[in-house]
């Protein structure tokens, strides 16, 4: 085990199975369903529903490895705990490394689209900032270049979406500076990651009820939105099912798997619990079921009250409503909106300082990390330099490409905590309150792998002959590179089909470890090389500081 935590001891136990449910939906929803969801839309279809079912099913597999170290390790910490426990330091340091791009770059996402929200509801008021105040800089300079391209293409501008005209004309009328640099920044998403970092930073902590009564107000906006949108559904909206195809859906992947990140966040609260090892695994999964249900309606909904193609706009679920007339609720989904995704904000700006400051005291990182500010005891370095790390990113960068690096780290945490499960228990053996129920994987892993590479081989022809004739270069070393996370995957699904035979691997963590590369698989090659090159950033630093500097090294030097 690694260093103790004094200041976490000795926290009040209160937390019941309820609160740990709602403290999950409170991280859970939040820009995933209010934004990020229009574009999968957009992209895939009414069909993105059944990608929201598929997703859930992989986060379950996921959150039953989480729960069963919950169980067994009930102190906070995390995913990063977890790790340091099952593998060890190096390994434990990736995770966390990982874990900032779920929790800090995560939350440049949702100041982002807090900041959309925002800025809709001033407009809705009569206030309207200039466009290249309240736009990141990559967002506008991607869609001008879009538009600019379907215009030199002599296509029509109604090709382009609502979303690409505004950056369009954002660029065109920001002011240029130093020559030719032009001046868009997204400034209400900076002031919002700078006034939530000073409340965590004087320790204003979201109290059982605050969180209780935010979350009751997101249930009741997400009902609402359900039942008065159904009225509004029009079922030919809803054909063709997948538009384009199994590739479209796809391309949501990480919208979508960004809409679920959070519920793994309430083990952080493991020493307030009243009885962790029964209530957290409880939580993790009721916060899921519950979560799953709504997404999947509102998709359903979604995309049956306007044409999927609309659906590329920041604010989707204030967007349709303003479209079908009924602008009252368009209003108060955008207030509620903002209020919900602050609370995710709050969430994760806690969270992340937090897990660098256990960082630090494991020796992994400089002690300014684990400093306590004297009077608001709070980790005050740390915290400051969470709302740097998100505040200053959130001026300039692009929303998806942001949700694309959120959602390849926490797969790539997730799959380390169900291989974490492998290698502490590998058969269910546990005495632990909570274990992922033992299934032998001997037979099952290989024979679930067979039938799907049949369903793969029968019912996706094309994108096989496509993953051929890329691996073969047909279309050169860009169609090759392109298929490297599949060929990841595959190697994978080898590996552990063999080892799962000849070790009679437990079959959930397995099948979580594929599920969650499988999705990994699917992201674009792109996020794969700017997550290696953040891993190796990592590395560089542990190998440079951390592994000098660890504790476990300067007892076993003792030694
Ligand atoms: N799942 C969280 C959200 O959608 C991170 O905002």
């Amino acid at each position: 085990m690694h260093g103790s935590h004094p200041g976490e001891h000795g926290l009040a136990r209160h937390l019941t199975v309820r609160d740990l449910t709602a403290l999950g939906i409170a991280a859970v929803i939040g820009a995933g369903i209010f934004s990020t969801i229009g574009t999968a839309s957009h992209d895939g279809g009414p069909a993105v529903s059944l990608l929201f079912v598929f997703t859930a099913i992989a986060c379950a597999f996921s959150a039953l490895c989480y729960a069963q170290f919950a169980a067994t390790i009930p102190v906070s910490g995390s995913a990063y705990t977890y790790a340091y426990a099952s593998f060890g330091e190096l390994a434990a340091w990736i995770i966390g490394w990982a874990l900032i791009m779920e929790y800090a770059v995560g939350n440049i996402v949702v100041a982002i689209s807090w900041s959309s929200y925002f800025t809709g509801l001033l407009h809705g008021v009569g206030i309207h900032l200039p466009g290249w105040l309240t736009m990141g800089w990559q967002k506008a300079h991607s869609g001008y270049e879009a538009v600019l391209a379907l215009m030199q293409a002599g296509k029509p501008l109604a090709d382009a979406s609502p979303d690409q005209m505004k950056a369009y004309t954002t660029w065109a009328q920001a002011p240029t500076l130093f020559g030719d640099w032009k001046l868009v920044v997204d400034l209400p998403a900076f002031l919002i990651t700078a006034v939530i970092t000073s409340l965590v930073y004087i320790g204003i902590k979201e109290s059982k009820t605050a969180s209780n009564l935010l979350v009751l107000l997101k249930l009741l906006v997400v009902a609402v939105v359900i039942l008065v949108g159904a009225f509004y559904v029009q079922p030919a909206n809803w054909s063709p099912f997948a538009p384009n195809g199994l590739s479209g859906v796809l391309k949501g992947v990480s919208a979508v798997f960004f809409a679920y990140i959070g519920f793994d966040a309430i083990s952080t609260t493991a020493e307030e619990c009243k009885n962790p090892q029964r209530d957290l695994p409880r939580a993790m999964i009721y916060a899921l079921i519950i979560c799953t249900i709504l997404y999947v309606i509102i998709t359903l909904v979604l995309t049956g009250m306007v044409n999927y193609k609309e659906l590329a706009v920041g604010d989707p679920l204030a967007y349709v409503f303003n479209k079908v007339g009924v602008t009252w609720l368009g209003g108060i989904v955008a207030v509620s909106a903002v209020f919900a995704m602050a609370s995710v904000l709050l969430v994760f700006q806690l969270g992340q300082p937090r897990i660098w400051m256990t960082m630090s005291r494991d020796g992994l990182l400089p002690p300014v990390f684990a400093r306590i500010h004297p009077k608001f005891h709070t980790p005050s370095f740390s915290t400051i330099v969470t709302g740097l790390f998100v505040g200053v990113p959130a001026l300039f960068m692009n929303m998806d490409f942001v949700v694309d690096l959120t959602s390849i780290g926490t797969l790539f945490a997730f799959a380390l905590v169900c291989g974490g499960i492998l290698i502490i228990d590998p058969y269910g053996k546990s005495n632990a309150r909570f274990k992922v129920p033992y299934v032998n994987g001997r037979f099952l892993v290989p024979l679930i792998l067979v039938l799907g590479a049949v369903l793969v081989l029968t019912q996706a022809p094309e994108a096989v002959r496509e993953f051929g004739q890329n691996l073969a270069f047909a279309n050169g070393s860009e169609g090759f590179q392109s298929q490297i996370p599949m060929l990841v995957f595959l190697l994978a699904c080898v590996l552990l089909a063999v080892v799962s035979f000849t070790k009679r691997l437990s079959l959930l963590p397995v099948l979580g470890l594929l599920i969650n590369l499988y999705l990994m698989a699917q992201l674009h090659v792109t996020n794969w090389i700017w997550f290696t090159g953040w891993l190796i950033i990592g590395l560089a630093i542990y190998f440079n500081y951390g592994f000098k500097h660890s504790k476990l090294n300067k007892v076993a030097a003792a030694r």
